[in-house]
């Protein structure tokens, strides 16, 4: 090798900084996400995940600047909810409730049946679901598209024997082939947001969190984030933003908000890991929902509109020094029907 001239390892690390160079270069130039590392998946559940932390810059005052919303409406299926999706099969399938051609059956505001009929496609499974009759129409259209059978039945409490989830119980024991995801009860469910959406969170603001906003409907998301982001750093707070009616800031009545609050205490919500619950009316989170559509181009559903208030309150509030991430759950291409329906 003559003097001057590059080693094999040397001229590799070289192409390696030029490679950095010029992806930086494309990600500030395209304004967006820019060029991944991996650009061909395997399937499409292989993209699942890794979403982005967004600014706000309109709505809110100046304590907006503290605020990150993490926009879970990027994920294949449009929300939150893929990510168990394939926890949650892969659970029934090492406890041998799920065998090979098996149906997958869920009790589902929606979000779920998506991201479970998404990855039931690609792992063979077929897919039923039932609905309450207050969520969107757009929703269930979505699950069919996905090729699920869709049951919607009467949105009553889960004291009685109609309700939602004890009707997807009897048709998953009456079904042949059939598990029961079971979103509500399976500890796959907070483990997952535990493994993937926690330490996201904390790596991309280099553990600078001051506190952490998410709704519950299973609670999986809060209990699984908030437990990960308190063994980061115990003095991180986390707050349940919760529709005026559910049980968790009580008294219980009919809300409007899907997918967030319940009428009883699911075993995937860990109580203890949330600090305190922010109680939100359903047309304040409906009008935040199309203000951050018209002024943040984030396009995304009522529980973010919901997230989003409680957010910027927290960011007015919290002594903790660093920032408030909001969870935005789903997109607003699921609310066509009722939030974003103009006559036209
Ligand atoms: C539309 C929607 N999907 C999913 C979730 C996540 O709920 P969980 O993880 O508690 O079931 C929420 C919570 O706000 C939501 O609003």
């Amino acid at each position: 090798m003559q003097q001057g001239e590059l080693s094999m390892a040397e001229a590799g690390s070289v192409v390696r900084k030029i490679e950095r160079k010029l992806q930086a270069k494309a990600r500030s130039e395209k304004g967006g996400r820019g060029v991944r590392e991996k650009r061909i998946a395997d399937n499409v559940l292989d993209v699942i995940g890794g979403t982005p932390l967004i600014r706000l810059n309109r709505v809110g005052g100046p304590e907006r600047e503290r605020v990150l919303v993490k926009l879970e409406a990027i994920n294949p299926g449009g929300s939150i909810k893929d990510r168990i999706g394939l926890a949650l099969i892969r659970s029934a399938e090492a406890s041998g409730r799920l065998k090979p051609g098996g149906t997958v059956v869920e009790a589902t505001a929606g979000n779920t049946g998506i991201g479970l009929a998404q990855a039931a496609c690609v792992l063979g499974y077929h897919s039923i679901f039932v609905v309450p009759d207050k969520m969107s129409v757009d929703k269930i259209r979505l699950m069919q598209a996905y090729g699920a059978t869709v049951h919607v039945v009467p949105d009553v409490p889960r004291i009685d024997p109609n309700n939602y989830q004890h009707v997807a119980r009897q048709l998953a024991n009456s079904t042949p082939g059939a598990a029961y995801m079971g979103q509500f009860e399976e500890e796959s469910n907070p483990e997952t947001h535990y493994r993937t959406t926690g330490p996201e969170i904390w790596s991309d603001t280099d553990g600078q969190v001051a506190a952490f906003v998410a709704g519950a409907g299973t609670g999986g998301t809060i209990s699984g984030v908030g437990r990960y982001l308190k063994d980061c750093n115990p003095h991180i707070e986390i707050i349940g933003a919760d529709p005026i009616g559910s049980i968790f800031t009580g008294p219980v009545a009919p809300f409007r908000l899907e997918g967030m609050g319940e009428d009883y205490y699911p075993k995937t919500l860990d109580v203890d890991v949330v600090d305190r619950w922010i109680a939100v009316g359903d047309d304040d989170a409906f009008d935040m929902a199309r203000r951050l559509a018209r002024e943040e181009g984030l396009l995304v559903g009522g529980s973010s509109g919901a997230i989003a208030l409680a957010a910027l309150q927290v960011a007015k509030e919290t002594a903790n020094p660093g920032y408030v991430i909001a969870i935005l759950p789903d997109s607003g291409r699921n609310y066509f029907s009722n939030i974003f329906r103009e006559e036209i």
